[in-house]
């Protein structure tokens, strides 16, 4: 099957998005999925702020994105777009780092006026990066992901139902991504 990366891209050390990620993730590789989990807040703040192209970190960053046939790109929105911590990560990206990937961008919020910030902020973002297939996303608000007190995650039952779509419409995609003729 395919290598998937799931980029959460929030600051904060409790961060919703992450966990909705991770939660996520487990579908994915229930689905036959190598799903290599990346959380952009323990990228060195250095070489983030600093813009270390060749920062240790970021080459590693980087190669992950090369091996994966899928990315899952989850954001907090924050002042209606997508988070500052993504965008210094995907600045210190090749220009089409996203070059043939299938994306899945997804967001959590605190309103729904900002439910569109998928569409408007992050999709262009990834779409001049290259991406071949950004299938549909997610907008979830963070009233409607709850930790409980055994450490598990509660997805209220209308946004499981709209992000198990969409979950499985990038897995199907990834299914049908083009295989490259081996170069003779
Ligand atoms: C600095 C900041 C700015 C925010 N701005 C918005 C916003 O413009 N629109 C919105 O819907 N939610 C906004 N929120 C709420 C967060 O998007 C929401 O709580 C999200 O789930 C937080 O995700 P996290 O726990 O992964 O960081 C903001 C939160 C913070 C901390």
């Amino acid at each position: 099957m395919a290598t998937v990366l799931s980029v959460s891209g929030s600051p904060s050390a409790s961060s919703r998005t992450n966990r909705l990620l991770r939660h996520l993730d487990r579908r994915l590789t229930a689905q036959g999925h190598e799903v290599i989990p990346l959380d952009v807040r323990t990228v060195p703040a250095e070489a983030l702020l600093g813009a270390d192209f060749k920062h240790p970190a970021i080459v590693e960053v980087t190669e992950l994105f090369e091996r994966a046939d899928g990315i899952v790109v989850g954001t907090p929105v924050y002042k209606a777009s997508y988070s500052g911590v993504l965008k210094a990560l995907l600045d210190l990206l090749p220009q089409y780092a996203l070059l043939g990937k299938t994306v899945l961008p997804l967001a959590t919020g605190g309103s729904t006026a900002h439910v569109l910030a998928i569409d408007y902020a992050l999709r262009p973002v990834l779409s001049s990066m290259g991406a071949a297939h950004i299938v549909q996303g997610w907008f979830t608000l963070d009233k409607d992901i709850t930790v409980q007190d055994d450490g598990s995650l509660s997805v209220a039952p209308a946004a499981t139902e709209a992000l198990t779509q969409v979950v499985d419409q990038f897995s199907t995609a990834l299914g049908r991504r083009p295989v490259l003729a081996a170069a003779g």
